[in-house]
């Protein structure tokens, strides 16, 4: 019997996420302030639901509560709605170089073009095969492994923009210890399941 799906879930957060972002351009009007504005709120909101999808395992394995329970029974849902949130990301970003072009500065600049250009196709693998389809499609060992390589590259992104951003301002510094927070979790769950793994058996050595 196929899992009872909640893509429910990502619409909602995705449209009331949708909702404050245009409430934005309704009280500022349209314009490169307010996109600036956006353009920054699409990220926050983005690394909020990238972190809950990408620690929820290891949330509910250290502590366990209806809430972690539910968290980790939904986290494709709230894993689509980050690249949703930051599919509008990059929509601010080239409708603010766009229509509010800065002469000889582009918001997209080579650097970010390169890796953050990855990081999209990075999103839109993991979103594109956040269904039990793709999972049947290309395996469960290969699925995994691309959910977890993919998941530590966009880690590494939002965490290297944050504790760049933190040692300038402190206003950051929370974004970056809590994507800290999240490694570290995954990395203590890690180390449980090796040590309470049976030891490996020793290859037969042949008379
Ligand atoms: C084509 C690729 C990308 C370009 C050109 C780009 C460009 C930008 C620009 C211009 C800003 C606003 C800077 C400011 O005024 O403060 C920004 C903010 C940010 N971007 Fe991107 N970005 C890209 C992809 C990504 C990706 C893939 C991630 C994460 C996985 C990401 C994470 C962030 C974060 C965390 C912020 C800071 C938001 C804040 O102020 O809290 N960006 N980006």
């Amino acid at each position: 019997m196929a899992r009872r799906t909640n893509w429910r879930l990502t619409v909602g957060i995705s449209a009331a996420l949708a909702a404050a972002w245009a409430a934005i351009f309704l009280v500022g009007a349209w314009n490169a302030e307010t996109l600036q504005v956006n353009i920054r709120l699409t990220a926050r909101a983005a690394v909020v639901l990238f972190m809950l999808a990408f620690g929820a395992s290891s949330l509910h394995a250290l502590r366990p509560s209806r809430f972690t329970k539910w968290l980790l029974r939904n986290r494709r849902y709230v894993g689509v709605s980050f690249a949703v949130a930051h599919f509008i990301h990059l929509g601010m970003l080239v409708a603010r170089d766009v229509v509010f072009p800065v002469p000889d500065s582009s918001l997209l600049n080579p650097l970010s073009l390169v890796f953050g250009g990855f990081a999209y196709l990075v999103i839109a693998a993991l979103a594109l095969t956040s269904n039990d389809r793709a999972v049947a499609w290309l395996g469960a060992q290969r699925w995994k492994r691309l959910h977890l390589v993919g998941g530590y590259y966009i880690w590494f992104i939002f965490t290297r923009t944050y504790a760049l951003r933190a040692v300038e301002d402190p206003f950051f510094a929370p974004f970056a210890l809590a994507l800290f927070g999240v490694l570290a979790m995954r990395l203590v769950v890690l180390r449980r399941k090796k040590r309470r793994a049976p030891p490996r058996k020793a290859p037969l050595q042949r008379a």
